[in-house]
């Protein structure tokens, strides 16, 4: 069966990062008979200059239509002052939200060979392998009601709304205990049940949910301690569960953990296997366009496709594999490099990593 892919490569750094995951896709197919049909499609920035909307039909309408989808980045100092609909954020919190993927997979790998670009201690970091769960299609990001209002006295008061359903819950804590049996069965949630109701509730479901899973260990963390604890002893975590925003900012912290954030992939599911992969890098207006963006969290989000998506595991140790060999051989992207090893660019270092494919 032909799996079908939509590559949507939004804006800055994305066009180059997808532009090496396709040339890999292109190769996985050439060389090893796997059945794929790319397609691509217009998201964020990108999609706003040239139809006025950041998530546009047709970009659904083919989303709704492959089995996965691998998406570059989005955003930019151009599209800031847009107003909050038309900005390129709303065209990827869009595309989570239509398509239902509510559970997003964010590996922190700290590879050995990269120990020492972590701006933590490398004896701390070295060997580090966690899973942060984070829900995505729920909480504060999408609460009902928010905006901007005249308060009492006429001054304007900001708000927005934290809250989850009890099946919001039960299903990311479900996705998470099935993530930690195939781990080391290690699940910890993280709330701020003392001080916000929301999560207490949270809290509760979890706790409810891990009664099912008997052979896995649940603790529970507030969000402020599990902060301190990812830069103390990060080693002590397996995976991690917790809400959208909570787990917007542990993992931009657990990225710094792995040396650099060009090195980070990411699935977002939806409960039948259905993802879209994203680097979690952004979209890096700053080295856009110059050769210099670290294309190795795209080729790993290629990876993390292969292995939920498209049911291809062999050719996703491949990949795996891949990567670690160039960084074997001292190949190094400027954000990686810390005086040892080659520099090279984009292209090369995806390149390389295809010429590493046995
Ligand atoms: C992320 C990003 C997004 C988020 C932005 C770009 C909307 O920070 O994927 O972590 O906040 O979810
Ligand atoms: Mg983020």
């Amino acid at each position: 069966m032909t799996s079908k892919v939509l590559i949507l490569s939004g804006d800055g750094i994305g066009a180059e990062v997808t532009a090496q995951a396709e040339k890999l896709i292109n190769n996985l197919a050439d060389r090893y008979g796997m059945q794929v049909a790319l397609e691509s499609g217009l998201v964020g920035g990108a999609a706003y200059d040239a139809t006025g909307t950041p998530l546009p039909e047709e970009t659904l309408d083919k989303a709704n239509n492959s089995d996965a989808i691998l998406l570059g980045a989005v955003g930019g100092p151009a599209w800031e002052q847009l107003p909050f609909e038309k900005r390129p954020e709303r065209g990827l919190l869009g595309l989570r939200s239509e398509l239902a993927l509510f559970a997003n997979l964010r590996p922190a790998i700290t590879y050995a060979q990269l120990a020492d670009a972590s701006s933590l201690k490398s004896e701390l970091v070295s060997g580090l392998d966690i899973m942060i769960v984070r829900e995505l299609t729920g909480g504060i990001y999408f609460g009902q009601p928010r905006g901007v209002r005249e308060a009492v006295g006429g001054e304007r008061e900001g708000f927005n709304t934290l809250v989850y359903k009890e099946s919001e819950i039960s299903r990311i804590a479900h996705a998470a205990f099935a993530v930690a049996r195939k781990r080391s069965k290690r699940l910890c949630s993280v709330d701020k049940a003392n001080v916000l109701e929301c999560t207490e509730l949270w809290r509760e479901v979890v706790t409810e949910v891990g009664k099912e899973y008997p052979d896995c260990e649940l603790t529970h963390m507030y969000v402020d301690n599990a902060a301190m604890q990812l830069v103390r002893q990060p080693k002590q975590f397996d995976v991690i569960v917790t809400t959208n925003m909570f787990g917007d900012i542990l993992s931009d912290i657990a990225a710094m953990l792995t040396g650099s954030i060009g090195m980070l992939p990411s699935a977002s599911l939806d409960d039948r296997g259905k993802g879209m992969y994203e680097p979690v890098h952004g979209s890096a207006p700053d080295i856009a366009g110059s050769d210099k963006a670290n294309p190795l969290a795209a080729l790993l989000s290629v990876e993390m496709m292969l292995r939920y998506s498209l049911g291809q595991p062999q050719l996703a140790d491949k990949v795996g594999s891949a990567v670690k060999s160039v960084l074997d051989k001292g190949l190094r992207t400027i954000d990686l490099y810390r005086g040892e090893g080659v520099v090279v660019g984009t292209e090369e270092m995806g390149d390389a990593v295809i010429a590493e494919l046995e």
